[in-house]
């Protein structure tokens, strides 16, 4: 199927393969403080955002959970009403797994996860069969609504589909034009499993190339927005981490323009294969 068509605004979502939604635009938490992942966490639900991306490695779920929770009180919003995403750190087999699922909840202070991914393919092919049983049955057993990979690279979305598994809602991998995964993109767009952008602004390391300049001032626009608006157009979910209000407002104001198909295009043409944080797609 053919990439979706971006959403309108901040509680705009995309449709999943398991007949869920998911909103489209959050925020990431990867290293934040307890402090900041707090503020960041209200600063951004109080602003609209529907979305919070976290992990067991961050060790932040506690505070996104807290701040959910104030939030929820100060503002009448239920908890339904806000999408939360968590992640599986250790691959160390199906029991585990479930156990460190139900203490990412106790963290939280949740009773589910909306989306719960495996966050990363590294531990061979039985791993991560054994650890996609546990989230199957972790969905069944109500502790999260969605399951979800994360850095699989084409071969370990393949290796799914020829085992006629249930197949993830979502594939959260690094993506931004300097970093496109052209090949992973078209294999999960094929089988209707949709991308999640991790490092969605390229971790602000390419602000001042001139394209993105360019870009940013034909739109009249920052760097960061010519990203997010990339992405969104590209049919991602896309979750910037900022820890700055006003940041998490302005990259949330990406709603009210439109990059032409010919400057996507232009974009498109940056990839490099430039890696930002981990890189383990290739993993056996
Ligand atoms: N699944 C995975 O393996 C994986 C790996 C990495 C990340 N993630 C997820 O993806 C989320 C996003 O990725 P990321 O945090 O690595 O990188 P990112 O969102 O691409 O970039 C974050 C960086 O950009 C800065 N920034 C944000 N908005 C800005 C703006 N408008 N102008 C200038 N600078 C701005 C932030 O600084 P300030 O905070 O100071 O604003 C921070 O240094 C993470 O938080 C996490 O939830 C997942």
């Amino acid at each position: 199927m053919p990439a979706p068509s971006p959403v309108k605004s901040l509680v705009g979502t995309l449709k999943m393969l398991d007949g869920r939604t998911i909103p489209q635009f959050g925020l990431g938490v990867y290293e934040m403080n307890d402090a900041d992942t707090y503020s960041a966490t209200k600063g951004a639900l109080e602003a609209g955002y529907k979305h919070i991306d976290t992990a067991e490695w961050y060790e932040n779920e506690g505070q996104v959970g807290r701040a959910l929770t104030d939030f929820c009180k100060s503002s009448g919003a239920k908890r339904e009403d806000i999408y939360i995403t968590s992640k599986l750190m250790h691959n160390r087999g199906y029991d585990a797994a479930l156990r460190d699922l139900k203490a990412s909840l106790g963290r939280a202070g949740l009773d589910y996860f909306d989306l719960y991914l495996l966050h990363s393919p590294i531990g061979g092919p039985d791993s991560r069969k054994e650890l996609w049983r546990a989230l199957v049955d972790a969905k069944k057993a109500g502790l999260c609504k969605s399951i979800g990979v994360s850095n699989y690279g084409a071969k370990h979305i393949q290796e799914m589909v020829d085992a006629g598994v249930e197949l993830p809602v979502v594939n959260q991998i690094d993506l931004h034009p300097f970093m496109r995964h052209p090949d992973i993109v078209e294999l999960c767009e094929k089988h209707d499993i949709l991308l999640e952008a991790w490092a969605p602004l390229a971790r602000a390391t390419k602000f001042d190339n001139s394209v993105i300049v360019k870009m940013a001032a034909k739109y009249n626009r920052e760097p960061a927005q010519i990203f997010l608006r990339w992405g969104l157009q590209h049919g991602y979910v896309i979750i910037p981490k900022s820890v700055s209000q006003k940041r998490i407002e302005s990259n949330a104001n990406i709603f009210d323009f439109e990059i032409s198909d010919e400057d996507i295009k232009e974009l498109d043409g940056l990839d490099e294969y430039h890696i930002t944080d981990w890189d383990v797609v290739g993993v056996e």
